[in-house]
């Protein structure tokens, strides 16, 4: 066992402060805002959270994937600093501001998609979705969008009926937006499938030249961290060049090093006409962008895309830090070292416990898949449910993914240091020990 050097639980969780403000939010926020963490946090630095009571946590969620650089990376809070000495809001389109032009050139510089790129900024992924599906319709004049069995989009209406798993994030909330079209995306563990397929399933959906848009995931987030095989996305790019519609890579997941590249799309050797940006672009703060072929960007009308918060001056500012951070932290290698590092621990624990049928990911975007047994692959959430759970109680936040929520995912910090993994990890270790041993 090794020495716990930063996680500390010292108090029953919740602690006496965290369960008055538990009892409080009961009372008085909204029951569908459940949490997962049984505390409430006082402070935050890089990977490592504490909560009111003084309990100690190394936080493998990064805030669901939004703190790639970590919590109150030291560029970031100077910036903001900075920023909230000079103004706080406009709204770009009444008065513009330098930071969001610069961020967008930032972006632009960073693109590998060929000729022109521009940006638009929003709030959070599910907007940047909705806003690449409106400027690819706007673009090709065409309605229909295709979308992949097990993708999560977002919880806006038109992001929300392109978001696969029913429960929790469709539940009781129909009717959904029309001309959505749903096809196969590969789940080597469970079921192949071949770009052949996926055209066929398309052409028996929809009259191809119906479709504006396909928006895929990269590497598929929240359904449980699939990494496609490398012929899947330039098929899909085949695909959208053949029918003449919209490619989009939904990147709010996958974006932003997370894999080891800036974009998860760099590993696989083409491009997408739009990219959809979130999560860690504003390092906490609120902040999306689609990205994407100038003449696409260009194609709706004036004011047909915006809002009144979009690109805020603070979320730019912390972005255009956690480009430099990034640069500047290494964090591109970093990212595929930590993931190598994790794999490597669930590779040892997957020798030991036959309930992790798959370990699997790309850099730091890492996960392990729990069934029952190996044969039948029948997914163990409850299973997966107790073991995240212990380990959140002694120090370690995982986060869950997949259909069946029986997926252990990575999306933790890429600043965090070897020695908090491995804590972290050992912490994960006896949470298996302790609900299968
Ligand atoms: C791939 C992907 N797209 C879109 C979203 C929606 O982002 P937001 O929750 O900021 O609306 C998420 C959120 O997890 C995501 O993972």
């Amino acid at each position: 066992m090794i020495e716990r050097r930063f996680t500390r639980i010292q108090t029953a969780l919740p602690g006496p402060k965290s369960a008055a403000v538990l009892e409080k939010k009961a009372r008085y926020v909204a029951a569908p805002l459940a949490v997962y963490a049984p505390f409430v946090i006082k402070e935050s630095k890089g990977a490592l959270i504490e909560d009111l009571d003084g309990n100690r946590f190394i936080d493998f969620s990064g805030g669901w994937g939004c703190l790639n650089v970590g919590q109150r990376d030291d560029r970031v809070v100077a910036a903001l600093h900075d920023q909230l000495d000079r103004f706080l809001h406009t709204d770009f389109t009444a008065v513009p501001y330098e930071p969001l032009v610069e961020l967008a050139e930032l972006l632009a510089a960073r693109t590998p998609i060929p000729g022109e790129v521009k940006a638009a900024f929003f709030n959070s992924g599910a907007e940047a979705v909705e806003n690449a599906v409106k400027i690819a319709r706007a673009y090709t004049r065409r309605k229909a969008v295709l979308v992949f069995d097990n993708a999560f989009h977002g919880r806006t209406l038109l992001a929300m009926t392109m978001t696969h798993k029913a429960d929790p994030y469709k539940m009781g909330f129909g009717p959904f937006a029309p001309e959505v079209y749903r096809l196969p995306y590969p789940y080597t563990y469970r079921n192949d499938v071949t770009a052949k397929e996926i055209e066929q399933r398309l052409l028996s959906l929809v009259d191809p030249s119906d479709v504006a848009a396909m928006v895929v995931e990269p590497v598929m987030g929240e359904g449980g961290f699939l990494v496609p095989p490398d012929w899947f996305l330039p098929a899909m790019r085949e695909l959208a060049d053949k029918h003449g519609f919209v490619l989009v890579f939904d990147e709010v997941q996958s974006g932003i090093g997370r894999t080891g590249k800036f974009f998860a799309f760099e590993h696989f050797g083409i491009t997408p006409d739009l990219i959809c940006v979130a999560k860690s672009l504003g390092a906490g703060l609120p902040l999306s962008g689609v990205i994407g072929k100038a003449e696409i960007m260009d194609a709706p009308v004036k004011s047909g895309i915006g809002g009144t918060y979009v690109g805020n001056p603070l979320a730019c500012r912390a972005a255009i830090e956690v480009l430099k951070a990034i640069d500047a932290g290494g964090l591109l290698d970093r990212a595929v070292h930590v993931g190598d590092r994790i794999k490597e621990h669930f590779l040892r624990l997957q020798d030991r416990y036959d309930v992790i049928g798959d370990v699997r990911g790309l850099g730091a975007m890492v996960g392990m898949e729990l069934v029952e047994d190996r044969n039948t692959k029948r997914p163990a959430k409850e299973l997966t449910g107790k073991i995240t759970q212990h380990a959140l109680r002694n120090g370690a936040i995982f986060p869950t993914a997949g259909l069946h929520g029986n997926v252990i995912r990575v999306l933790v910090p890429l600043v965090i240091t070897d020695a908090q993994i491995d804590e972290g990890m050992e912490i994960l270790g006896e949470a298996f020990a302790a609900v299968l041993d």
